[in-house]
């Protein structure tokens, strides 16, 4: 039994995968991408800041390690991400003086990017997160450096690059908190807007960090229909549920190795999940589930951040240094009750 098996007839169940694990050193998690998934995500190893870290310089060595490792294991392999304004170097936007760039020359820079990148998989990789993260919670565009030099249509101008240097891939938008109604309206526009205009936008990625109490059902309810109402792919991109408090704002980014009553209060559990928020973390993994399952003509693949409870980013953000359980699988690899609960699920 898999999670790939299980929902063979639903939609793609995947996982985000490390440098470690494309390369396959690590035998705990390699054995469980290859039984229990069928699509996989790089991490980190195609954004622009490691593959293309200096102007005349690519380096694709980890990122033809993960294209590998997906074509070994007959993966559908997704390209994360081509035009972000995090994990792009500040070069990017500059000229060798150091001025920002001229809209045209900054034009001339992504489709480089993005030919190269596109072209080097060509085939191979089946999906692009083309853009990632270009909205506001309000859903407007968000002020990236992209938007201030290109304008609004950097996001078209992605699109048309990437569809020209490999027709046959599937282009997606991606983005989190896309359950927010004023943001899911607000990527709903968006991509209508690149229909309109005959841009070929294939799916919308719904991130997927999620907690014990967001998203409301109905809102992520809401916003797989108003997607569907688009003729478009839906894909969860970047599932996790997190199990621990959110910090507020004024203390995100503290050292709370420094402070134990802080510490104790915003990493609660480090020696383990007590039975009450396991209870917790499994039920609201079927709930989420079975709104999945509602969506399944146009849901067409779930994605986890990450294998194991051990390698999820959760455990530090918005701090580092929690013990945070936001996976089906715990620090030694083991199924958790949350898996077994999500295998129970009827399916017709
Ligand atoms: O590899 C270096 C290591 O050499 C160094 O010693 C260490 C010290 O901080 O940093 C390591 O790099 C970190 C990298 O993850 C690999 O672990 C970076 O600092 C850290 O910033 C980076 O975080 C990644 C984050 O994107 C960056 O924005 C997370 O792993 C990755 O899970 C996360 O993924 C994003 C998606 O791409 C987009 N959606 C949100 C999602 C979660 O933030």
């Amino acid at each position: 039994k898999s999670l790939k098996a299980h929902f063979s007839k639903q939609f793609l169940v995947g996982s985000a995968i490390n440098a470690q694990q494309a390369k396959r050193t690590e035998q705990d998690t390699d054995a469980l991408i290859i039984t229990q998934f069928n699509t996989i995500t790089p991490e980190n190893e195609l954004k622009w800041e490691r593959i293309h870290p200096k102007p005349d310089a690519y380096d694709f060595s980890l990122s033809d390690e993960y294209v590998h490792y997906g074509l070994a294991n007959n993966m559908f392999i997704i390209g994360h991400t081509l035009v972000w304004h995090s994990q792009t170097p500040d070069w990017v936007f500059e000229n060798a003086q150091g001025e920002l760039l001229t809209r045209e020359a900054l034009l001339a820079r992504m489709k480089e990017h993005i030919h190269t990148v596109v072209s080097r998989y060509k085939g191979k990789i089946k999906g692009w997160d083309v853009v990632n993260e270009a909205l506001n919670e309000d859903g407007s565009l968000r002020d990236s450096k992209w938007r201030q030099i290109i304008g609004d249509d950097f996001i078209e101008k992605a699109f048309t690059y990437a569809h020209a240097a490999d027709p046959d891939a599937k282009l997606y938008y991606n983005d989190y908190n896309l359950y927010k109604p004023e943001k899911s309206a607000g990527a709903a526009k968006l991509i209508k807007s690149l229909q309109d205009k005959g841009i070929p936008v294939h799916g919308v990625g719904l991130q997927g960090h999620y907690s014990l109490t967001h998203p409301a059902l109905n809102e992520l309810d809401d916003a797989l229909t108003l997607f569907a109402s688009l003729g478009i792919e839906s894909m969860i991109t970047e599932l996790d549920v997190s199990v621990l408090p959110f910090p507020s704002e004024a203390i995100q980014g503290a050292d709370i190795s420094q402070d134990l009553a802080l510490n104790k209060a915003l990493n609660p559990y480090p020696d383990g999940l007590p039975e009450a928020q396991q209870d917790a973390l499994t039920a609201r993994y079927k709930e989420i589930f079975s709104v999945f399952l509602t969506h399944q003509d146009t849901l067409t693949r779930v994605t986890f951040w990450g294998v194991n409870d051990a390698n999820s980013w959760r455990n530090n953000w918005p701090m580092r240094g929690r013990t945070d359980y936001p996976l089906l699988f715990d620090r030694n690899s083991e199924i958790k009750p949350a898996y077994r609960a999500v295998m129970t699920l009827t399916i017709d």
